[in-house]
């Protein structure tokens, strides 16, 4: 079970690649530990991890970015800052209520939807435009 890293998810850019395989090594690591029965006791220190490694990951993207002038870093940082804000917002859940499943859910559901979907699509035009523009 899990996301498997293959190469049509590379965008061609090293460190940024190498940082999506992280990322998705990690959610692969939640799945694991939900079918040992213990996705709650690993989701709180997943999201710490997270909200460290994706802010530290998406301004790395994003200095690229501004670097290399990209016509489509408004919107792309969007999209950044729109999945920090769920991730926050999750964390900040559970500081207030405790880990329940639905929140160990949540962010299988928010990690597996928007890693796939922001990668092959958001970052795979950027790694086109940024292949070029290097
Ligand atoms: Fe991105």
């Amino acid at each position: 079970m899990g996301i498997q890293w293959r190469d049509s998810l590379a965008i061609g850019v090293e460190e940024i690649d190498d940082q999506h395989k992280e990322l998705l090594q990690r959610f692969n690591g939640l799945l694991s530990a939900c079918e040992a029965g213990k996705g709650i006791e690993e989701l709180k220190p997943l999201l710490t991890f997270l909200d460290d490694y994706v802010i530290e990951h998406f301004s790395n993207e994003e200095r690229l970015q501004r670097k290399h002038g990209y016509p489509n870093y408004e919107s792309h940082k969007k999209e950044h800052d729109s999945f920090i804000e769920r991730v926050m917002a999750v964390k900040n859940e559970i500081d207030s209520e405790g880990v329940a499943v639905h929140h160990v859910m949540e962010t299988n559901n928010m990690l597996l939807k928007w890693l796939l979907n922001h990668i092959s699509k958001v970052d795979t035009e950027l790694g086109k435009f940024l292949r070029t523009a290097r």
